[in-house]
């Protein structure tokens, strides 16, 4: 079933646009992990990831992912993260920033009611500047672990789960899910896989 993300969807409220910026990426020793959150952002529903410094190596192995197991993600780096929350609030937008400091899920209701959501997930330490501008500082528990597990948590509570049923189309390869063995078929002629 592909998911549609329309106004009045009875599981998505009015949400129409997810979008995480990725904040102090650390090009020497955070690329595996924003990796990670970029392909979390991309499988869990997302449209996009912000990265907040410049990184093309990111962007190139991201779009690669995306060509191959289809959808639309996109990475841009090198944003400069106040405009871009100061851009997305004066369209309209709305913005939460996953922090181990903030409320737990209970106005996740509030959310869900938002057209556009802004997704903030850290990696060093956010600056103070962040948790004011942000609508909801939202902590996935008030212990430190990791922004993909936080992510992805969020996301699914956010979306009820059904972006576990979102399709990705335009792939090269599709995935045959079995309950033993792997079976990828090839959708088009890859000229090098
Ligand atoms: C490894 S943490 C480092 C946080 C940093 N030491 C600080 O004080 O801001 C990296 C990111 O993971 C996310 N994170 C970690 N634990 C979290 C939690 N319990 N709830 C929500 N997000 C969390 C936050 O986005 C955080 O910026």
């Amino acid at each position: 079933m592909h998911i549609k993300l329309t106004k009045g969807n009875p599981i998505w409220g009015i949400m129409r646009k997810i979008v995480v910026l990725r904040l102090g990426h650390r090009i020497e020793r955070d690329q595996r992990m924003t990796t990670h959150v970029a392909l979390t952002a991309r499988a869990l529903g997302a449209e996009g990831m912000l990265l907040a410094s410049r990184d093309k190596s990111i962007e190139q192995s991201i779009s690669d992912v995306t060509k191959r197991w289809g959808g639309a993600f996109y990475v841009r780096s090198g944003v400069k993260w106040r405009s871009e929350i100061k851009k997305w609030k004066e369209s309209g937008g709305k913005v939460c920033h996953l922090t181990m400091y903030g409320v737990g899920l209970e106005e996740i209701d509030a959310l869900r009611d938002t057209e556009n959501l802004m997704v903030i997930v850290g990696a060093e330490k956010v600056p103070a500047e962040v948790f004011a501008l942000a609508d909801w500082n939202i902590a996935i528990t008030n212990q430190p672990h990791s922004e993909v597990a936080a992510l992805a948590i969020f996301m699914d509570r956010l979306q009820k789960g059904e972006e576990l049923r979102k399709e990705f189309r335009g792939g090269e390869l599709q995935i045959i899910a079995m309950r033993a063995g792997k079976k990828v078929k090839r959708i088009k002629n890859l000229k090098s896989f």
